[in-house]
């Protein structure tokens, strides 16, 4: 064995010892995310920290929480938007909210929902189409600190230009600066957005199923995981679907190879939108 052959092998049992520790005494389960992007984030975190080697981050972590939750976030690096992929809101304001109408009570849970954009948007389209009187949006992420953020419904000003943009591809059709006051440099949404959102967290790997659905977003959330933990996701979320329910996962993401495939037609092939027949 060379010398960056055994560099590599010393490193994957300082990033499993890492991980299992993690899981021990955080109950923060990472051990079946993607090895590579798990990887160089692990790495990234030891760089920014100023640490040396992946067993010196374990130490860190495990004796200090406010590390834990550096470490946490830097895990789940997460990027969202509102609106983001306006042509998936637009399939959902063409293709699901008929569909949803015909609900009298309508549970959409929103996994993964970062810092709440993605259940704004989905509360305008709601309340445009006039039925967000009737809807539950549940929107969760294992992420505390995003949550934190996600509950204040207030973002940066600067990024009002491109989030308008969205809403218009989106096929709104409103002035969106009507849906938030500008503060300083800050937007902060409408209160009436957070009515029926109830943000809480969850963690799809190792919490369980909590309601029926008629619509779960699980969307760019599974790339995070290698393909053992996608499958045992996708069965949680079948788990929580009800009959006739949709399921909608992001641009790169698929059913396909999953354990109940079969149980589902796709209703959109290119937004990856799906409903569970059986
Ligand atoms: C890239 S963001 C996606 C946000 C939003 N769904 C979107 O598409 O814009 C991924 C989110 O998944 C969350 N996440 C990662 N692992 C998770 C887990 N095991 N349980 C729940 N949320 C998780 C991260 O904290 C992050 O906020």
């Amino acid at each position: 064995m060379d010398r960056i052959e055994q560099i590599d092998e010393i490193e994957a049992i300082e990033i499993e010892l890492l991980l299992r520790g993690i899981y021990q005494r955080y109950g923060y389960d990472f051990r079946n995310y993607a090895s590579a992007s798990i990887r160089r984030r692990i790495l990234n975190f030891a760089k920014n920290e100023g640490l040396l080697t992946i067993s010196s981050v374990q130490e860190k972590v495990l004796h200090d929480a406010n590390t834990m939750d550096r470490f946490v976030l830097s895990l789940t690096v997460s990027v969202t938007a509102m609106f983001r992929d306006p042509e998936f809101f637009l399939e959902i304001r063409r293709n699901v909210v008929p569909l949803l109408k015909t609900y009298p009570l309508i549970r959409i849970w929103d996994a993964g929902c970062c810092t709440g954009e993605e259940a704004y948007s989905m509360a305008i389209i709601l309340q445009e189409e006039g039925i967000f009187d009737k809807c539950r949006i549940y929107a969760t992420d294992m992420n505390e600190s995003v949550l934190r953020k996600a509950k204040t419904g207030i973002f940066h000003l600067s990024h009002m230009k491109a989030y308008t943009d969205n809403y218009i591809q989106s096929g709104g059709t409103k002035s969106f600066s009507e849906y938030y006051t500008a503060k300083y440099d800050h937007a902060i949404l409408q209160h009436s957005l957070r009515k029926n959102i109830v943000f809480a967290q969850h963690n799809l790997v190792s919490d369980r199923s909590f309601n029926e659905f008629n619509l779960v977003m699980l969307r760019n959330v599974l790339i995070y995981f290698n393909e053992d933990l996608r499958l045992k996701v996708l069965k949680l979320v079948h788990d929580s679907l009800m009959p006739f329910g949709l399921l909608a996962l992001g641009k790169r993401e698929t059913l396909r190879f999953a354990t109940h495939e079969a149980s589902y037609e796709e209703l959109d092939a290119v937004e990856k939108i799906y409903r569970r027949t059986a």
